[in-house]
């Protein structure tokens, strides 16, 4: 705080496409989406449209007790598109491991659904009458927000460890960072590895275990951490070896960010529990949602007496503007081909992030669709990373700044998540500002 009061800060007062403008008039791109969200640009008129014509009817009205048409339609189509991108009971032919989701719990940021998720997933077991399951098994480095239930089954240390007197107890696993793998090995043995220690810990702990919380693919506030090809459809055959569901937190690669609707679908993976937010409006209003299969809606049926009520609700839940919102946003991708033009645009920025590579100070770079990482090491052959006091991710970005990119680190991880609509030579200006910003403040 002491530092933030004695900075000068960058006042946005305006945006069209990717690009902010601040006080003083000048542009700059996007160069993560306003922390991850925006996805077909900013001030795009569907979207526009879509909420001064909801504005005009109703602007919220409560999700408890009550219902409306943007809620419902949305879920309609919430569910629709899972299905389409992890596959239906009707389309999903001998698939094992794929639980059909069906199922739309609403709330209105990224923590409340994976509380919701957690939560759910508890109860479930007890309306089963499986008592013993009561514990969580996430990953080292994972991150799933920061309200106290999302933070117990965090792994950043650095965000997490102050307030772990306040967390409960869950099992940790290894972070599939195969840059700096315990084994120090190649990918195939960081994945043997981590599955491997995964696997262990279920064996032994599979009674206490209600669910697996994962970030599918990527481990976005972790450092932009790619799992190896192969990885997250081995944990979805754990999950059900084992008895655990499944929560794929998909906050973050949600929406297209890592070139498919959602990053299960790199592997044809589906969850029990899928947690969505960030980009389901577009990047416009809060909004979120906990999907989850009908066996786990059923196990909530009961009498008035019973008490199988999921005691849970958060008074901007669904709301109608944002539910308005994520419906256009949701039209756009078909409407704008969103999914079928990024793919070129993805090669350009594995291209232009490679030229990086040569750079004295560049220890790693990984990418999944437009979720790139550009790791900075003080020693690129012993992987020494910088002290942490030198902050050299932040002057990285500052300089960026001076150039016309707004981008934030992660630690000594420069990260870029532009709009999913960016234009191609917006992306390559992107890259190389951001590529000549590291070669000036690293050297
Ligand atoms: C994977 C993941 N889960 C959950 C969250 C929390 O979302 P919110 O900030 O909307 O609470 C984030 C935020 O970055 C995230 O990346």
């Amino acid at each position: 705080m002491k530092e933030w009061a004695e900075e000068n800060h960058l006042i946005i007062t305006e945006a069209r496409g990717s690009f902010l403008k601040d006080i003083t008039g000048k542009w700059y791109i996007d160069g993560v989406s306003s922390i991850w969200v925006t996805v077909h640009g900013h001030r795009k008129k569907e979207i526009n449209d879509a909420i001064k014509e909801q504005v005009d009817k109703i602007s919220h009205s409560t999700l408890l007790g009550l219902t409306h048409p943007p809620a419902a339609i949305l879920a309609e189509k919430l569910v629709k598109l899972i299905q389409k991108s992890l596959g239906s009971r009707s389309g999903r032919g001998e698939r094992p491991f794929a639980p059909e989701l069906s199922r739309v719990f609403y709330s209105d940021n990224g923590s409340t659904a994976v509380e919701i998720a957690l939560k759910m997933a508890f109860q479930y077991w007890r309306h089963k009458g499986i008592k013993g399951k009561k514990t969580f098994l996430s990953l080292n480095n994972g991150y799933h927000g920061d309200t106290i239930g999302a933070v117990s089954v965090g792994g950043i240390d650095l965000f997490h460890n102050i307030f772990s007197p306040l967390l409960f107890k869950t099992y940790k696993a290894p972070s599939p960072y195969c840059y700096r793998c315990e084994l120090g090995k190649k990918l195939r043995s960081c994945r043997l590895f981590c599955l491997q220690a995964m696997e262990k810990i279920m064996n032994k702990h599979q009674k206490e275990i209600a669910a697996l919380i994962i970030e599918p693919f990527v481990q976005g506030a972790g450092g932009m951490i790619v799992a190896p090809a192969g990885y997250l459809e081995q944990v979805r055959k754990l999950c059900s070896k084992y008895g655990i569901l499944m929560i794929a937190d998909e906050v973050a690669t949600g929406f297209g960010r890592t070139g498919k609707m959602f990053a299960c679908e790199h592997e044809s993976v589906s969850p029990d529990i899928l947690c969505i937010a960030k980009g389901i409006t577009g990047g416009y209003l809060p909004l979120a949602a906990t999907i989850t299969t009908e066996d786990i809606y059923r196990a909530f049926l009961g009498e008035f007496r019973e008490l199988k009520t999921f005691f849970h609700g958060h008074t901007y839940t669904g709301n109608q503007l944002a539910c308005a919102a994520a419906i256009a946003n949701i039209d756009l991708f078909k409407k704008e081909k969103t999914l079928q033009k990024m793919q070129k645009k993805i090669e350009i920025l594995r291209k232009e992030l490679d030229k990086t590579k040569e750079l004295h100070h560049v220890g790693d770079i990984r990418q999944k669709g437009f979720m790139a990482g550009i790791e900075l090491v003080k020693n690129k052959k012993t992987k020494e990373p910088y002290p942490f006091e030198e902050r050299m991710g932040w002057k990285v970005c500052l300089k960026a700044r001076e150039n016309g990119v707004i981008i934030r680190p992660l630690g000594d991880v420069v990260v870029l998540m532009p709009p999913l609509s960016i234009s191609q030579q917006e992306l390559k200006s992107l890259v190389r500002i951001t590529a000549e910003a590291v070669r000036v403040v690293t050297g």
